[in-house]
């Protein structure tokens, strides 16, 4: 390898506190090919010095890939690397190669570099636990090398491109900061944090009707029911079969009479049928894609011959957006975006040239090859869903589902890990997976429950289901033809855990809620590693089949079918406690082991079947006496969809608790926020040392004493 001599940027710009961007110098005084997709708000730049403790050097090389820029960041001795987007295999990222190039990874596998999404960023917590974060701000095909060192490299022909270092005390802060950069994901619809079923495909109708019904009929809770491709008409985007979903109108009516939500799925490949609405439309307005020669580029996707909207232009992706407007007149309330790395059939890379061309607007950099856009076609794509959908319905919240995406995607979409298998292996990574793409800007993510390629059997879906529960999206998808993997079809054993492991994560949506709020505020992940507890120690670095739900909770899981989890615990006291036990008042063996922080206290409510059922009481606060005998938590709420949390109506409640000799006081605070609430009945339950549990009820607003004499 030859090594042409590196350079430092002398002039790099301070542009928030800890966050700095780096110039490659041998760019002449050019501004860096902005990346706007990837910067959610403009900071203002001031060329402040800049102290930091490792700074990135440029400079150009020539290996197997041919010439390359390189970007190098020197990480230090007992470094522990983290992020890269979606990736498979374990959380620690030290040792590994990953190469941003989104790509259809059908059952994908640790040899897999590239998956579904890109994300050039790498979050580095030293030994003492502190923490950096590199930024690689290009949308090329970039390869993060994390074998010595962090390297990021592109192609030698790619514009060059800057660097954000983010420089903070912690690991937390530094994803906080990342989303000050890249923009935080907006609050969802309370709907849409429940459990969903999926497959491809529920057909015709009337079978996606009888599995809803049989969710009410069993007691399993579930909030929506997803429609695969095979509701169109010859896989046309925006139709509807005139046989198999006659009336997509009643059908959403009557799922909405059940109390389910729909998903509906629209990939990009728009079928090239001159009789075909979306397709007439798109040639008119010329919002298609184009190959080298100027012509409409062609590919093959599920209806065989597509053209692709050009979504870097704000023109074609509000042309998109109003294809939505008769779709979602028939009350789907969902929308799924898949294929769109863009995935196209003519090839085994399942790539459309790197030579067609985007018009794309000045502000995303102005026209360019497919090369260059690639990796953000999924994300603009889903822009322009995620726009549409907000105007049509301006009063709520627009819920998208995406395969691909760019970092910063999380302004527009949730996602999900594409297709996994159902296996062990695979069960195992979706916890790391989640994890790494939460540390990533990502909080919004979940596998298909139960492995969406073979088939589960029921250890692996009741499993599956126990540890997906937990996960912020979570939704049970499987492969077309694969036999049922709904939570009954394995037999009663396993449905009646997939019944607990739900009405677990029902009891818990008050914290997951107030979680997910976290989130869209601060940028922090809603389940996040177990170093997050404390990143100083070193024997929390790798832990794979645990993590922390928020900071309160831990939820310790078996992800192989015999071994117990044996990986350690974080300092400090955990206190074991399952808010969904069995009938006889025993845990279900195969969901995971939770245990609630010292110094915590856990918001949860009732089971509910779905979210439309929402009764109010009873709160359940799940407090954890520190050392002190004292313990905090809060509670957002606020009206579950719409946009009055803007405006100041929701509610944030703190809640302090205190031991003073034989009792513990729930001392009510004063909410925060313009959302006012009926006096509520407030269920404290307290974890108290040797696995005792001591229970009272009082109402919201009056001091709660606990009376703990042993
Ligand atoms: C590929 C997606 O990853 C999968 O979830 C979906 O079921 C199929 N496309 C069919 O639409």
């Amino acid at each position: 390898m030859i090594q042409m001599p590196w350079k430092e940027d002398e002039h790099p710009f301070l542009i928030a506190d800890g966050i700095a961007r780096f110039r490659d110098p041998s760019d002449a005084g050019l501004p860096a090919a902005p990346s706007l997709a990837v910067i959610a708000r403009t900071l203002p730049l001031s060329p402040l010095p800049v102290t930091f403790r490792a700074r990135p050097v440029f400079g150009r090389t020539k290996d197997a890939m041919g010439e390359r820029r390189v970007v190098r960041m020197p990480s230090g001795e007992g470094t522990s690397l983290y992020g890269t987007g979606e990736v498979a295999g374990s959380l620690l990222r030290n040792g590994a190669r990953t190469v941003c190039w989104n790509t259809d990874s059908f059952e994908y596998s640790e040899a897999n570099q590239s998956l579904y999404q890109s994300h050039p960023w790498v979050l580095a917590v030293r030994e003492d636990g502190s923490s950096f974060g590199v930024l690689a701000d290009t949308t090329c095909r970039c390869e993060i090398d994390l074998s010595t060192d962090i390297r990021f490299s592109v192609p030698g022909d790619a514009p060059p491109f800057a660097v954000y270092v983010i420089e903070r005390d912690t690991p937390q802060q530094v994803v906080a900061a990342l989303g000050d950069l890249t923009g935080t994901m907006p609050m969802p619809p309370r709907w849409a944090l429940g459990y969903q079923q999926s497959r491809w495909s529920y057909e015709p109708a009337s079978r996606a009707l009888e599995v809803a019904r049989e969710f009410r009929a069993r007691r399993v809770p579930c909030d929506v029911i997803w429609l695969d491709i095979d509701y169109m008409d010859g896989f046309r985007c925006f139709t509807f079969d005139p046989h198999k979903f006659s009336d997509p109108r009643g059908l959403n009516r009557e799922l909405h009479g059940l109390g389910f939500k729909s998903v509906w799925m629209i990939d990009p490949g728009i079928k090239v049928d001159p009789a075909y609405n979306a397709y007439q439309q798109g040639r008119e307005g010329d919002h298609f894609l184009k190959d080298h020669r100027g012509e409409e580029y062609h590919g093959k996707v599920w209806p065989g011959e597509c053209a692709f909207p050009d979504f870097t232009r704000e023109t074609t992706r509000r042309w998109w957006g109003e294809l939505y407007r008769e779709f979602l007149d028939t009350g789907i309330d969902g929308v799924w975006n898949d294929m769109n790395e863009p995935a196209v059939f003519d090839n085994d890379e399942k790539q459309m040239p790197e030579n067609n061309v985007h018009r794309a607007d000045p502000g995303l950099g102005g026209p360019g090859t497919h090369a260059r856009y690639h990796n953000v076609y999924g994300m603009l794509m889903v822009r322009a869903t995620r726009e549409g959908i907000a105007r049509l319905r301006p009063n709520l919240r627009p819920f998208v589902l995406t395969r691909s995406n760019f970092i910063g995607g999380q302004r527009y979409a949730a996602t999900w890990t594409g297709d996994n298998k159902s296996t062990w292996e695979h069960l195992a990574w979706s916890i790391p997976m989640a994890l790494n793409l939460g540390l990533s800007g990502q909080p919004f993510v979940g596998p298909d429950i139960g492995g969406f390629a073979g088939e589960a059997d029921p250890v692996l879906f009741a499993r599956w289901m126990g540890i997906g529960a937990l996960l912020p999206f979570a939704r049970g998808h499987t492969i077309k033809d694969s036999k049922p993997h709904e939570p009954w079809a394995f037999g009663e054993e396993c449905e009646n855990t997939c019944r607990l492991a739900l009405e677990r994560r029902s009891r818990l949506l008050p914290y997951l809620y107030t979680l997910f709020h976290e989130a869209s505020r601060w940028g922090v992940p809603i389940v996040r590693p177990v170093f997050f507890a404390d990143p100083a120690d070193p024997k929390l670095r790798a832990v794979d089949d645990c993590f922390l739900l928020g900071p309160d909770v831990l939820v310790r899981c078996r992800v192989n079918e015999k071994e117990p989890c044996t990986s350690p615990m974080p300092g400090g006291f955990w206190r074991s406690f399952d808010p969904s036990p069995r009938p006889d008042g025993s845990s279900d063996p195969d969901l995971p082991d939770l245990f609630f922080r010292g110094g915590s206290i856990v918001p949860l409510g009732p089971v509910l079947q779905h979210d439309g059922e929402r009764p109010l009481d009873p709160l359940t606060l799940i407090v954890t006496p520190d050392g002190r005998g004292q313990a905090r938590g809060s509670l957002y709420e606020d009206a579950g969809d719409g946009h009055a949390h803007e405006d100041g109506f929701f509610r944030q409640t703190s809640f302090f608790a205190f031991q003073e000799e034989d009792h513990i006081t729930l001392q009510p605070q004063k909410p925060f926020g313009r959302l006012h609430a009926p006096e509520r009945e407030v269920e404290v339950v307290v974890l108290l040392d040797r696995g005792r549990v001591v229970r009272t009820k009082g109402r919201e607003g009056r001091n709660i004493v606990v009376p703990i004499r042993a």
